[in-house]
C-alpha cells in the first residue's frame, strides 16, 4: 500500500490501473479512522479491483467556530487502518495541494442541505459537495463509498452526483456501533469518560423511536415527542434537533410514509454528535 501527498502521483497511478481494465472504489475520509471507516475500506475492496482512500481534514466544510484546528489527526494510525482494510492507496494531501492559494470556486446544493445540520452548520454542505468534485476528478472512481450515519451527507452527495451527472455509483454503508450502541465517529474521542457513557442515550432513544414506527405509529410529531422525552433524561444532553423527514429530499413530513430519515443531534457536553434511522413503510 502506498501513501501519496499530490494530485500528479494519484493521476498517474490511477491512469496505470485503468489502462489496465481495473475498477477503482474511493473511500472519502477526514482520518482518524475507526471500524466505521474500515467497513467502508472492506466494502470498497469486496466489490473493486482497487481501493483509494482520501484522508483530509476539509477545511472548506467548517464553520469559523468549528473544530477544524483540533480535529483529530494521526495519519500513522490511520495508513496501519487502511493497510489492514485492504486498500491500495491513500491520498494525503496538504489543503495547499488542494485549494492552492487563491480559490474561488463554490458548489452547493438546495432543498437537501437546507434542513437537519444544513440549518446549523451553513457552509458545511457547500464545502463537502466542493471537496468532493474535486476528489472525484483526481480519483475518478467507479464507486465512492459513504456512511449511513452521516444520512443528511449521503442524500446530498447522491443529488449533487445525479443532478451533476458524475458517472460514480455511490454505495451507502450500514452505521456501526459500539457494544453499547453509540455511533463510531472521529468525534466520540472528544468525549471525557461520564460524558461517553452519557452518549449512549442517542441510540437508546433512536431505538425507543424506531420501536413505536415498528408497532404502527405513523406520526412523526409522536415519535418525535418519544426521542425528545427520551433524550431530556440524560442530564449532559443538550438537544440540537430531533427531526422526522423523508430520505431522499430530506423534507419534514408529518406522517411516516414511504422511506423516512429519522435524525438527531445532540450536545454532549460540548460534543456534537448525531445518529439516525431509516424506515420503510411498505405499503
Ligand atoms: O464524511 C466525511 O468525513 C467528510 O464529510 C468527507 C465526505 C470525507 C468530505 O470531506
Amino acid at each position: 500500500m502506498r501513501l501519496v501527498k499530490t494530485i500528479k502521483e494519484v493521476r498517474e497511478i490511477v491512469k496505470e490501473w485503468k489502462k489496465q481494465g481495473l475498477t477503482v472504489g474511493y473511500v472519502p475520509t477526514m482520518g482518524y479512522l475507526h471500524e466505521g471507516h474500515k467497513s467502508l475500506i472492506e466494502k470498497s475492496v469486496s466489490q473493486n479491483d482497487r481501493t483509494v482512500v482520501s484522508v483530509f481534514v476539509n477545511p472548506t466544510q467548517f464553520g469559523p467556530t468549528e473544530d477544524l484546528a483540533s480535529y483529530p489527526r494521526d495519519i500513522e494510525r490511520d495508513k496501519a487502518l487502511v493497510e489492514s482494510a485492504g486498500a491500495d492507496l491513500v491520498f494525503n494531501p496538504e489543503p495547499v495541494e488542494m485549494y492552492g492559494s487563491h480559490f474561488t470556486t463554490t458548489v452547493n446544493t438546495t432543498e437537501v442541505s437546507e434542513l437537519l445540520c444544513g440549518a446549523r452548520r451553513p457552509v458545511h454542505f457547500g464545502g463537502v459537495c466542493l471537496v468532493l468534485t474535486k476528489f472525484f476528478n483526481i480519483v475518478t472512481p467507479d464507486r465512492a463509498y459513504f456512511g449511513q450515519k452521516d444520512a443528511q451527507q449521503l442524500a446530498v452527495v447522491r443529488r449533487f452526483v445525479k443532478d451533476l451527472n458524475f458517472d460514480i455509483e455511490i454505495v451507502p454503508c450500514p452505521i456501526v456501533r459500539e457494544a453499547d450502541g453509540l455511533a463510531k465517529s472521529s468525534r466520540n474521542t472528544y468525549l471525557s469518560k461520564e460524558e461517553r457513557q452519557a452518549a449512549v442515550i442517542l441510540s437508546k432513544s433512536l431505538k425507543l423511536g424506531l420501536e413505536a414506527v415498528k408497532n404502527g405509529e405513523r406520526s412523526s410529531a409522536k415519535v418525535i415527542d418519544i426521542i425528545t422525552k427520551s433524550l431530556e433524561t440524560e442530564k449532559l444532553a443538550r438537544i440540537d434537533y430531533v427531526e422526522v423527514v423523508d430520505n431522499e429530499n430530506i423534507q419534514r413530513t408529518d406522517v411516516i410514509k414511504g422511506e423516512v430519515l429519522v435524525a438527531i443531534a445532540v450536545y454532549i457536553g460540548k460534543t456534537r454528535l448525531i445518529d439516525n434511522f431509516i424506515y420503510k413503510v411498505e405499503d
